[in-house]
C-alpha cells in the first residue's frame, strides 16, 4: 500500500491517543444518549433518526439477517488531523451512524497501539463507549483486530522479549480484550492481514518489512492458539480472517482457503472469512467476488465484507466526475449484491460512510471520494446504489 503522508510514528498517535482519552471518557458520561436512561436515550435516539433520515436509511432497508456496518473513526490517522474525535464530538456524526447502521466496528480503538499502549495498561474507554453506544442503538459490533503485523505498539516491538514471554503475552492480550466484550461482540477479526500480498506464504520477516511478529517469532501454529484463546474468552463470537486483496479468486485468497481447511481439520474454532473490500475506480471490479465467498461458504464458514470503500484519482479540482460517482456507485452495488447472494454473508461494513473522516486521501496519494457520503454528510450515487439494493433484496426475501 503506497503511503502518501509520512505515517505518524507509533509513539507520536499513542501519546495523542492518551491525552485525548479522559476528555473522551468524560464526555461520553455526560452525553444524553450514554448516560440517560434508555427510555429517554430510545426517545432522543428516535428524535435524531428523524433529522437524519427517518425511515430512510440503510439499515431500514436492510434485510433482517443483514447487519450493515460502519467503522468508528478515531485513533489512527485521525490523531493527527486538525479535528476533535470524531465519536466523542461530532454530534452529526454519532447521530447519522445510529440511524444508518446496525453493525460499528472500532476503526483503530481495538487495536494493539491503542487499546494496550503499555505493557501493564490497557486503554479500554474508547471501545468501552463504542461498545456501549452500540447497545443503545440496537446495533451489533464487530471486534477489529487481535493478531496483526502492524500498528503494534512500540513496547512490544522494540521489547527484547524471549519467545515464551511472547507467547504469554498474546495470550493475555486475547484473554483480556475477548473477554472484557464477551457476549457483547458478534464477530472478531482474530487474524488480519496474515498472508503476503502475492499469496506465496505467511508474512514472515522483520516487522520494518511487514512480517507478522507472531508468526515470525513463534511459528505458524501460533494462528490457531489464537483462535483457541479467543474461543476461550467468548464461546459465542464468530472468528474470523480478515485480509485485503483476497476479494477475488487468486493465489491470496487460494491460500486462505487451503489454510482454512487445514485448521477446520484439526478442530480449530475459525468461523468466518473476511475481504476487506479497499477497492479503486482505477482498477476493475473484481468480478468472481461472489464465487470466492462461495467457495468459503461451501467449507462452512461465515462470510463478511467488512472495510469496503472505492477511492477514485481525483480531478485536478477535487470533485468527482459524474462517471466517477456512476462507476463508483456500481462497485459498491456489487460488492453488496455478491454478499446479499451467498447465504452466510450475513455482515457488510464499510469503512467509514463520510468522506470527512476516510483514512483514503491520507494514504492512497491523489485519491479521495472513496465512501458514500460528502463531507456534508449529503448522500451520494454510491449511497443510494447500497440503499436500493437493500431493499430489492429484503423484497426479494432475502
Ligand atoms: C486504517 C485506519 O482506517 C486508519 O485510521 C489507520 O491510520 C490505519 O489503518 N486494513 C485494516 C484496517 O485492517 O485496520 C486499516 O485501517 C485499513 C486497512
Amino acid at each position: 500500500m503506497r503511503l502518501h503522508r509520512t505515517p505518524p510514528t507509533t509513539t507520536a498517535r499513542r501519546l495523542v491517543g492518551l491525552a485525548l482519552a479522559p476528555t473522551m471518557l468524560a464526555l461520553a458520561a455526560a452525553a444524553p444518549s450514554a448516560a440517560a436512561p434508555r427510555a429517554d436515550a430510545q426517545q432522543a435516539q428516535a428524535q435524531a433518526a428523524q433529522r437524519h433520515g427517518g425511515q430512510d436509511t440503510l439499515r431500514r432497508a436492510a434485510p433482517r439477517d443483514l447487519a450493515v456496518g460502519t467503522a468508528v473513526a478515531g485513533g489512527g490517522h485521525h490523531a493527527e488531523q486538525d479535528y476533535a474525535d470524531p465519536f466523542a464530538y461530532d454530534v452529526e456524526y454519532r447521530e447519522r451512524m445510529a440511524a444508518e447502521f446496525s453493525s460499528l466496528s472500532p476503526e483503530n480503538q481495538a487495536k494493539w497501539e491503542y487499546i494496550h499502549p503499555r505493557r501493564d495498561f490497557y486503554n479500554f474507554y474508547p471501545m468501552d463507549a463504542i461498545v456501549r453506544f452500540a447497545e443503545e442503538n440496537r446495533q451489533v459490533v464487530r471486534g477489529h483486530t487481535l493478531f496483526w503485523h502492524s500498528q503494534n505498539p512500540e513496547w512490544l516491538e522494540q521489547g527484547d522479549f524471549t519467545d515464551e514471554e511472547l507467547r504469554a503475552i498474546l495470550k493475555e492480550h486475547i484473554q483480556t480484550v475477548v473477554g472484557r466484550y464477551a457476549g457483547r461482540v458478534q464477530q472478531w477479526d482474530v487474524a488480519n492481514e496474515i498472508v503476503r500480498d502475492d499469496g506465496s506464504g505467511l508474512r514472515v520477516g522483520p516487522t520494518s518489512e511487514g512480517g507478522n511478529i507472531w508468526i515470525t517469532r513463534l511459528g505458524e501454529g501460533i494462528i490457531a492458539d489464537a483462535f483457541r484463546w479467543a474461543h476461550e474468552a467468548d464461546p459465542r463470537a464468530k472468528l474470523f480472517f480478515n485480509d485485503y486483496g483476497v476479494e477475488g479468486i487468486n493465489a491470496k485468497s487460494t491460500y486462505y482457503y487451503e489454510l482454512v481447511q487445514d485448521l477446520k481439520a484439526q478442530g480449530v474454532p475459525v468461523d468466518g472469512f473476511a475481504i476487506q473490500g479497499h477497492l479503486s475506480t482505477q482498477y476493475g471490479f473484481p468480478g468472481d467476488l461472489q464465487a470466492n465467498l462461495q467457495r468459503f461458504d461451501a467449507l462452512g464458514l461465515e462470510t463478511a465484507v467488512t472495510e469496503l470503500d472505492v477511492r477514485m484519482v481525483l480531478p485536478e479540482n477535487g470533485i468527482p466526475t459524474s462517471a466517477q460517482q456512476a462507476q463508483q456507485a456500481d462497485y459498491y452495488r456489487r460488492t453488496l449484491q455478491a454478499c446479499l447472494a451467498v447465504e452466510e454473508c450475513n455482515s457488510f461494513t464499510i469503512w467509514g460512510f463520510t468522506d470527512k473522516y476516510s483514512w483514503v486521501p491520507v494514504f492512497f496519494a491523489a485519491e479521495g471520494s472513496a465512501t458514500v457520503m460528502t463531507d456534508d454528510y449529503e448522500r451520494k450515487p454510491a449511497y443510494y446504489a447500497l440503499q436500493s439494493t437493500l431493499r430489492d433484496a429484503r423484497r426479494g426475501g432475502r
